[in-house]
């Protein structure tokens, strides 16, 4: 298959390629084989009749860029998007969230909803993601058979608690592990395109027994892992209160098995001390960024340029439904503009309390990410995660968006274009979806929860 297109992607984050009507050359394994200006000879889709001549899709004036990956989000959050911000994480959890996952355990419910969110999950481009469900095991069954059919390709894990939760939420150790195992073995089979992802809440909810259990199955299946870590300062205190043995929340999961190399996914990570700076980066965590949360609950600021100097992995995520909105480029702007608010503030010398005197630049002034940067966070960054995806070099997975912009009355280069879309486009501009080089039709365009 030949996409002919405006193309722009970025292979690393201070590189973003852009060809103005050129080519993406796709192999029969759905892999990228090239991008070019101009039409190799060998692809020339002209030889008609022949079996093997690649399709031509013509996008002409399209802009073709890689897929939205977002490696952290809620799904049985989806219903109570926009609500409860004038809380705190902890409040906002028992007020709001715990009351709006117990509706999971109806199947009815969770049939709805869940064919509600894969499917605007699909509009806005994002075809990969990692997603907590609730702790209900069938209503998570049923996310799972939902993906599988939708030809996404997420990773998806039931939400563990057996402590400090509402009783509706909690169950034994004992019981969380079998559910999850049998999860585990039965996605195995059944759910070939959407793995199962190891989901302990957050350390508040799950006792070390159940953590170890679970850094167990992990190891066993060999499965990653998603947590939250670091989020709110209630929230570090009160990990502080219960483990009083171990020095830092990132060694509470440390200990329990719970940070395997380079497959474990922890949302927020703002308030890190250096040690657990060095130990997520040691552990090749992927640190999934969520500012638009992180201001609804009034969580802090991630400091995503020093964690990105320093060497860890930083992605972009929703963290829907503390983030209220589904879509990625929504949370690229988001992670800019909480990038310039931290930049302005040590300019100010807000950010470490250091006075700067009238003029002068504080030393402590980071440069705010830019948009090729954050646009590799949330493609090609958090695509490591599911493999050889989020890029067009030879070998990646074609995922990709064909983006129809309408208008180019500026006569704009392909990368303002695509700030542009980011900026203030949305899913009426996406035409086309296509995942390891297949595109995908709406999957469930029944279910879209109001009238679009
Ligand atoms: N920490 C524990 N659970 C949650 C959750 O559902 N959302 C967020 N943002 N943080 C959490
Ligand atoms: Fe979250």
């Amino acid at each position: 298959m030949i996409i002919k297109g405006d193309i722009a992607y970025t292979p690393s984050p201070q590189e973003l390629v852009t060809i103005e009507d050129g080519y993406v050359v796709v192999g029969d394994d759905g892999r990228v084989m090239g991008t070019y200006s101009s039409l190799p000879a060998q692809y020339t889709p002209a030889t008609t009749g022949t079996l093997t001549a690649p399709t031509l899709v013509d996008c002409t004036g399209k802009l073709v860029i890689p897929a939205f990956n977002d490696l952290h989000t809620h799904a049985p959050q989806y219903p109570m998007l926009g609500n409860g911000f004038d809380c705190e994480l902890l409040p906002w959890l028992e007020r709001y969230t715990f009351p709006a996952e117990r509706h999971f355990e109806d199947p009815a419910f969770a049939d709805h909803w869940y064919r509600r969110f894969v499917n605007r999950m699909w509009r806005v481009g994002t075809l990969r993601f990692s997603a907590f469900a609730s702790m209900h095991t069938e209503a998570t069954r049923r996310l799972m058979e939902l993906c599988q059919e939708s030809g996404l390709r997420p990773v998806v894990g039931k939400v563990n608690m057996d402590r400090n939760a509402p009783e509706y939420l909690t169950e034994s150790a004992d019981d969380s592990l079998a559910g999850t195992e049998e999860l585990i073995r039965w996605a195995r089979t059944h759910t070939p395109n959407v793995g199962y992802v190891v989901t302990p809440r957050f350390v508040p909810s799950t006792t070390s027994e159940l953590m170890r259990g679970l850094g167990e199955l992990a190891d066993r299946y060999d499965l990653p892992v998603q947590s939250h870590l670091d989020e709110n300062p209630g929230e570090v205190a009160w990990v502080r209160d219960l483990h009083p043995d171990i020095p830092t929340y990132t060694d509470v999961y440390d200990r329990h098995g719970l940070l395997r190399d380079g497959r474990t996914i922890m949302a927020h990570c703002i308030h890190l001390t250096d040690h657990e700076r060095d130990l997520l980066r040691d552990r090749h965590v992927f640190v999934a960024h969520c500012a638009q949360s992180n201001m609804n609950l009034s969580s802090g600021i991630m400091p995503a340029r020093r964690w990105l100097d320093a060497g860890l992995t930083v992605t972009i995520a929703s963290d829907v439904a503390a983030g209220q909105d589904p879509a990625m480029n929504r949370h690229i702007v988001q992670s800019i503009e909480a990038s310039k608010i931290r930049t302005l503030e040590a300019k100010r010398g807000g950010n470490d309390g250091q006075a700067s005197q009238a003029g002068q630049i504080s030393q402590a002034a980071e440069p705010p990410l830019t948009l090729p940067e954050a646009f590799h966070m949330a493609t090609k960054a958090g695509g490591r995660f599911f493999g050889t995806v989020g890029s067009f070099e030879p070998g990646y997975d074609f995922d990709a968006l064909v983006v129809d912009e309408g208008e180019n009355p500026l006569d704009l280069p392909v990368a303002d274009r695509l700030e542009r879309f980011v900026y203030e486009g949305d899913d009426r501009w996406i035409e086309r979806r296509y995942v390891a080089g297949r595109e995908v039709p709406e999957p469930f365009a029944q279910d879209t929860g109001r009238a679009e």
